[in-house]
């Protein structure tokens, strides 16, 4: 028999009323190692083929209620029974029975008495015919199934294909087993190329550069000026335990262009805004110099009068009698003219004059120096400097509410660094800083609190931090403050880019780090660390 009917008896199912008949086929069923059952009548037969659904039937014509060819049409027109062969059984060259038996769906006919031989060829004959059907229709099956996976498959090949961004399927061991398009195109390598290799390793020849990274996250450059964030997902079976990863790179080259754009823009918006102040700042001195070289005009014309005097004392002395009246002349014009109190006020006058001309020729020089473009590549600097130029700048941004405490390390070494946007972070830091005192001092305080700036070489690196007695950031938005537009400050007051900005120029633009520590009610401290060596970028 066949390798099915190796595995698992065949079933038969043999309906007839004579038990002679039925002996002699449980005898020869026996022999076979065929498995079957028995149904002395029509309606138990349909009963039997529903519940136990033979391989094969064997139909005796004469039954005691219902007729073999109504059993037979019953099998046939029912689905879940129409594939069983039927073998019927006929009286000897009974053609009208065969032709019924035709119509009815017999598959083969046998005659009483019968030839075991001749049933035993023509049951294979069937069993094979019906395994092998089966067969045809589980191809069927599995062909559609194939399909059906196939179409899948493409649904999420064209799904992550047409994703920006890249989209990685690794193993533990970091090797690809899958990636989308993106991939592809940016590495040049065909998918066969790419797969089984050691991801980090594939970008890394590949130009990608990594520019921070986290325990999940981080980021990515690529030589064509495209940037990418990247993530890592665990792949779990159902008990948790962890069999691969899904990595992701986000395309967010858009991104860094709005936020080099915000930078431009929230420097020339400080200039803007900072000019106000400074032109307060500038005024204070000149006004002063302008009163003392007033004064000083008023002085001069006295002294010039008291200097005439003098010259006709001198003119006098030659005559001595009109010399009595010039002394007291002269003794007169001291008088009127405060002589003691020009002598004490005149170099007052020039030395204060003199000071607020230093002054404005700080403030000058510090906005010059904070608005200054600079060069495209970074360059050695002194951060001191920057840090006073940029508080000097921002002066009146803090001055009513705060002192400002400048613990600048002497011996700090110079740092490669973009100046201009290093003012910027301090100016960031420094505005946020005065902010937060302003919410506990209140505007135009009596009560100043205390902003201080330090710097320290920390090997190979360089600390910068910004303290202040301010309110102190509340736990719930202490994740969100670094977020682009996350602000609590009203309409005018603040946009929330000041630390995104901050961020991005520490950690993208010079490799280094930001952070904070604050105490709600007592203040924060935000420290900032900056490399000594080249930098990242
Ligand atoms: N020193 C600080 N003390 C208390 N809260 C702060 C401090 N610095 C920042 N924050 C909080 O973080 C938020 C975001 O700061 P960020 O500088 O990014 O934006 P902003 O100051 O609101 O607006 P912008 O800087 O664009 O004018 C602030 O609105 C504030 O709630
Ligand atoms: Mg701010």
């Amino acid at each position: 028999m066949t390798a099915m009917a190796a595995e698992k008896p065949v079933r038969v199912l043999s309906v007839d009323d004579e038990e002679g008949y039925q002996a002699l086929l449980a005898s020869i069923f026996k022999r076979n190692n065929w498995d079957y059952k028995f149904a002395g009548c029509g309606k138990e037969a349909l009963e039997k083929v529903k519940a136990w659904s033979p391989d094969l039937i064997f139909l005796d014509l004469m039954l005691p209620d219902i007729n073999g060819f109504e059993v037979c049409s019953q099998i046939k027109s029912d689905p879940a029974t129409q594939h069983i062969p039927v073998i019927m059984i006929t009286g000897l060259a009974d053609n009208d029975s065969k032709i019924k038996g035709l119509n009815a769906g017999a598959n083969d006919f046998i005659a009483k008495p019968f030839d075991v031989m001749e049933l035993m060829i023509k049951a294979n004959n069937l069993l094979k015919l019906k395994e092998f059907e089966e067969l045809k229709v589980k191809n069927e099956i599995l062909t559609e199934m194939f399909k059906a996976i196939e179409a899948a498959k493409k649904d999420w090949e064209l799904t992550l294909n047409c994703l920006e961004d890249i989209v990685l399927l690794v193993d533990k061991n970091e090797k690809i087993l899958r990636c989308n398009r993106i991939l592809l195109t940016l590495t040049g390598k065909s998918y066969a190329e790419l797969l089984y290799r050691n991801w980090p390793e594939v970008l890394q020849e590949n130009g990608f550069r990594q520019i921070s990274s986290g325990s999940n996250q981080g980021e990515f450059s690529h030589p064509l000026g495209k940037w990418f964030l990247y993530y890592s997902y665990s792949v779990k079976e159902a008990e948790g335990t962890n069999i691969a990863k899904v990595i992701t790179l986000k395309d967010i080259t858009e991104r860094k262009i709005i936020e080099g754009q915000l930078v431009q823009s929230q420097k020339l918006e400080a200039i803007g805004h900072l000019a106000a102040g400074i032109a307060h700042e500038i005024n204070t001195p000149i006004q002063y110099v302008g009163d003392n070289t007033r004064f000083l005009m008023d002085a001069f014309k006295d002294l010039h009068k008291l200097l005439e005097v003098y010259d006709n004392l001198a003119e006098a002395g030659q005559s001595h009698a009109e010399l009595q009246e010039i002394l007291t002349n002269v003794a007169l014009l001291k008088k009127e003219i405060d002589l003691p109190y020009l002598r004490e006020e005149i170099p007052k006058a020039i030395k204060q004059s003199l000071e607020g001309v230093e002054r404005v020729a700080k403030i000058v020089r510090a906005m010059k120096e904070f608005s200054h473009p600079g060069p495209k590549e970074k360059t050695p600097t002194n951060l001191n400097k920057a840090i006073e130029n940029t508080v000097t700048v921002a002066r009146n941004e803090w001055k009513y509410v705060s002192e400002m405490i400048l613990d600048l390390d002497p011996d700090l070494p110079l740092v490669p660094c973009h100046p201009n946007e290093f003012n910027q972070v301090i100016l960031n830091l420094v505005i946020n800083a005065a902010h937060a005192i302003a919410d506990v001092v209140g505007n135009g305080a009596t009560n100043k609190g205390k902003i201080t700036v330090s710097t320290r070489r920390k090997g190979d690196k360089v600390e910068i931090s910004v303290k202040d007695t301010g309110t102190g950031i509340p736990p719930e938005i202490r994740s969100k403050i670094f977020d682009p537009f996350f602000t609590t400050k009203e309409v005018g007051k603040g946009t929330g880019q000041g630390l995104a900005i901050a961020r991005s120029i520490v950690v993208d633009k010079h490799g280094g780090t930001i952070d904070f520590e604050t105490e709600v009610g007592k203040g924060t401290t935000f420290t900032i660390y900056l490399p000594i060596g080249n930098g990242s970028k």
